[in-house]
């Protein structure tokens, strides 16, 4: 891997959520550039439409609004028709076979290229982070870090294992080779909630393997999609090899994925859609039976016992299930604390939500910013409004003036009997609380693995025999000892779960970039 490969992670101090910052100073300078490159965005803000060589679409165009305040409208967005999603299809279909041709060196220098243009861009790319997706300014330099990251760990994957081709034993006379190429045409849709990170993570990787690829990201974040494919253009990656094809995931997804014509899909999204992709995928009466690499939601807990540091804990708890919003799917769901410390954790955690700023996320002091859009905080309300029956409220993190025109949900902790009262992943910065007796270790493993969903857990313990024993038996994908369980690094805690909550391969790591690639053996009888 290359020896820069982790520079971005270049962090001086934590905000107080734990979020990695770079310095302040830097900080500040960034989100003036931030503020600057939303002016220089013009009167009518950023716009996005389809990129399809050849394809004329008429289809009318939408306005895009600042979730922080929905009376700003920052840009619009044309979604795909039928004619270009036909046309896209048509165009990846005859660019693939040259892709997959161009050596892997190649295809790894052009996105190095993007990664470089990428942090030169930043403040940009963290403008359209903050205004169409309502991050702050701390998650959109991470967001900005993170995509740099995948675009240079799959092109250093690419040239190490695509590169050359493996050379195999055999008898005398004959030699062997292992070649990789790309499987075809892949369709990649990407979720609002790291717009860019998982946007950009999915098209390298199947870029770098010699796919060509249709990127179809949420229709709650076309702006940046449309950024970064424009950006990947500019890096040298041909205008058919990668389209950009926005609409509605029912019309647009829909239709790319029960196309035969479809080699593979890479979604991260919700369990539901994935089951949807992948019954569209499995019901083709022909065409490749296609690969389906779907990263979904958890249920995620965080487990402490009376061993654990209340302070640590509970910064390391609201880190997880309040930072972005609370809108990770490795956020923290369920904090189950031993009942020795259960009083004095609650407390504070109280008081420390006390503290939280909500509002803003264009400004640096703002420590939780808006949900995605009005749906999302139309579930946290029901949400809210049945725990508001079922549950005992710890605290509601005050809201400010500033939070009244846009998405906002105040985080909310609530103390819970038992988690069957959480019946599926709510998606926002509310944190569920349980206690649990020492005897009752077992019993929160099991009722953790009964949910199905297995992404992220959290432990908080000093004894050993407890963190292995917790570590063995629960099935999720990623396990986070005495530290917060977010913000996965590429290439050192590869990302992704089991069950409910995705296929694997691990975003970030070293099995993910085959997954794109079909195996071929060549024998020669020399
Ligand atoms: N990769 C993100 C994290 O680790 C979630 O998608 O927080």
């Amino acid at each position: 891997l290359p020896e820069d490969l982790f520079r971005n992670q270049g962090i001086e101090r934590k905000n107080s959520m734990g979020a990695n910052l770079a310095n302040d100073n830097e900080l500040r300078v960034l989100a003036e550039q931030l503020n600057a490159a939303f002016e220089n965005a013009g009167k009518h803000g950023w716009r996005a439409a389809p990129l399809v060589p050849g394809a004329m679409v008429t289809t009318p165009a939408a306005n895009v609004a600042n979730p922080a305040d929905r009376r700003q409208i920052v840009g619009q967005w044309q979604p795909a028709d039928a004619g270009a999603v036909e046309k896209a299809l048509q165009n990846a279909v005859a660019a693939q076979p040259a892709w997959d041709r161009t050596p892997a060196a190649s295809r790894a220098t052009i996105l190095e290229y993007a990664a470089d243009l990428l942090q030169a861009r930043m403040p940009g790319f963290m403008a359209l982070c903050v205004k169409e997706a309502g991050k702050t300014i701390p998650d959109s330099v991470a967001e900005v870090r993170e995509a740099v990251d995948f675009l240079r760990y799959y092109a250093a994957q690419a040239r190490a294992s695509f590169g050359a081709p493996e050379k195999l034993p055999g008898p005398t006379g004959e030699s062997n080779e292992l070649q990789l190429h790309g499987r075809g045409v892949f369709v990649c849709i990407s979720p609002w909630n790291f717009p860019l990170a998982i946007f950009l993570g999915q098209v390298g990787a199947a870029l770098a393997a010699g796919n060509s690829v249709i990127a179809k990201p949420a229709e709650q974040t076309n702006l940046i999609g449309h950024a970064a494919v424009k950006l990947l253009h500019e890096a040298g990656v041909p205008e058919n090899v990668l389209q950009f094809v926005p609409g509605d995931g029912a019309i647009v997804g829909a239709a790319l994925t029960r196309d035969p014509r479809v080699a593979g899909v890479a979604f991260t999204g919700s369990t539901d859609t994935a089951r949807a992709i992948n019954r569209a995928l499995a019901g083709r009466e022909s065409g490749p039976i296609a690969t389906l690499i779907a990263e979904t939601g958890g249920q995620n807990a965080f487990i402490a016992d009376s061993s654990a540091l209340p302070e640590q804990l509970v910064k390391d708890a609201i880190g997880s299930a309040f930072t972005s919003a609370g809108q990770r799917c490795s956020a923290a769901r369920v904090l189950f604390v031993q009942d020795d410390i259960a009083d004095k954790v609650m407390t504070m955690l109280a008081g420390a939500m006390d503290e939280l700023r909500i509002g803003d996320p264009a400004l640096l002091s703002t420590d939780v910013g808006p949900v995605i859009d009005d749906d999302a905080l139309k579930i946290l309300e029901d949400h809210a409004a049945r725990m508001a029956a079922e549950a005992r409220l710890i605290r509601q993190a005050p809201t400010s003036e500033a939070a009244s025109h846009g998405s906002f949900f105040a985080p909310r902790a609530w103390e819970l009997q038992s988690l069957d009262q959480l019946h599926r992943e709510v998606f926002g910065p509310a944190l569920h609380v349980i206690r649990w007796k020492a005897e009752q270790l077992d019993q929160v493993i099991d009722a953790i693995n009964a949910t199905g969903y297995g992404l992220t857990l959290g432990v908080h313990s000093r004894i050993d025999e407890t963190i292995e024993r917790i570590a063995a038996r629960v099935k999720v994908g990623n396990v986070y000892v005495n530290r917060n369980q977010i913000g996965a690094v590429v290439g050192v805690q590869p990302f992704g779960g089991q069950g409910l909550s995705g296929t694997g391969p691990k975003a970030g790591g070293p099995h993910y970039l085959p997954r794109f690639a079909t195996e071929k053996t060549v024998t020669v009888n020399t």
